[in-house]
């Protein structure tokens, strides 16, 4: 049997939310549309943070009230705190996220707090989604470099990792937030969380500021990884992550992995397209 690898499509939250020009929500729910059409079973439609940090992602209501859903696709969200679970569940997301980081500076940076301070404001944050029966996957980001403090020990990826899985979350993204990561450093990284950690449980999230985010899948594929993140068009980067680029192309990733004789499910014509729009958005924004 052909092995599968779920692409969790990451465009119109981490491709759109660092663009300066406000996109039309219009817009945003047509993205996400033309994904859906493309095969995605996960899409992380927008965000529910604070408007003064991320305006782009204001609107995150209104998105997810717009797009038309299909069966079997998780639309997802992003909610750093009670208040943006209660936004999320309002607009009826199907699952949500938690992002931490495994380096003090870049949580500082992100969500104005340390890392343990994070790991308090998100345990009320799975525990009500739990009640509710919502689904919470977890991010840690800077995971091989931080923007601010320079290399992570792989050990602080590991005890947040294992911070998020124990409060219930169902998987942790292992990102590279600025995109600077090399093979063996995210082999380096991967050893110690799997240490500990089933593959099963993880899925990378790699930006590719330096043109390794492909070399980064295939060193995690051979480690077990069947979960990644991409953007349609490598749109994006990280309001407080300085310098850093998209995420890995979605369109890349698939045809390497078609290539390499995995299934993705998605369909590669309706991708470019939704890849051309997207550009297109930000090309115009
Ligand atoms: P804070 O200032 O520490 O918290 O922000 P606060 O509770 O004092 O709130 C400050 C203001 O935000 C208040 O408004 C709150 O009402 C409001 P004010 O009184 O000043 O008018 N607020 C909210 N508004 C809407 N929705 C909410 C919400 N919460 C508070 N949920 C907070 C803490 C986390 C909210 C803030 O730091 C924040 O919003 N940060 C945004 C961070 C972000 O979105 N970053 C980008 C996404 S993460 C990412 O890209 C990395 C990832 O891709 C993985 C990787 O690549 O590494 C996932
Ligand atoms: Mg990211």
């Amino acid at each position: 049997m052909t092995d599968h690898v779920t692409l969790f499509e990451m465009g119109p939250r981490d491709g759109l939310q660092n663009e300066k020009a406000m996109i039309a929500t219009a817009d945003k729910i047509k993205l996400v549309d033309m994904l859906t059409d493309c095969g995605f079973s996960k899409i992380e439609v927008t965000s529910f943070v604070s408007p003064k940090w991320v305006p782009q992602m204001a609107d995150a209501s209104d998105v997810l009230a717009g797009i038309t859903r299909a069966d079997g696709v998780s639309y997802a969200a992003l909610t750093p705190n009670m208040r943006g679970l209660a936004g999320a569940q309002d607009a009826k997301a199907n699952e949500v996220a938690i992002f931490g980081s495994a380096s003090e500076g870049f949580s500082q940076a992100n969500i104005n707090c340390s890392i343990d301070e994070s790991l308090e404001r998100f345990a009320p944050v799975l525990e009500a989604a739990k009640a509710a029966g919502l689904p919470v996957r977890g991010y840690v980001s800077c995971t091989v470099e931080c923007p601010y403090d320079g290399a992570t020990p792989p050990e602080n990826v590991l005890r947040v990792t294992k911070a998020m899985l124990d409060m219930g979350c169902y998987e942790v993204s292992l990102a590279d937030t600025i995109g600077t990561a090399t093979p063996s450093g995210i082999s380096r990284m991967l050893d110690a969380v799997l240490a500990e950690v089933a593959p099963e449980l993880l899925a990378g999230h790699y930006h590719d500021t330096g043109g390794r985010a492909l070399d980064n899948i295939k060193v995690s594929l051979d480690k077990g990884l069947r979960v990644f993140d991409a953007a349609v068009g490598g749109l994006g980067g990280c309001p407080y992550a300085p310098g850093a680029q998209g995420n890995v192309a979605t369109e890349s990733v698939v045809a390497m992995l078609e290539a390499q004789g995995y299934a993705t499910g998605i369909d590669q014509v309706a991708l470019a397209k939704a890849a051309a729009f997207a550009l297109s958005l930000k090309e115009t924004a």
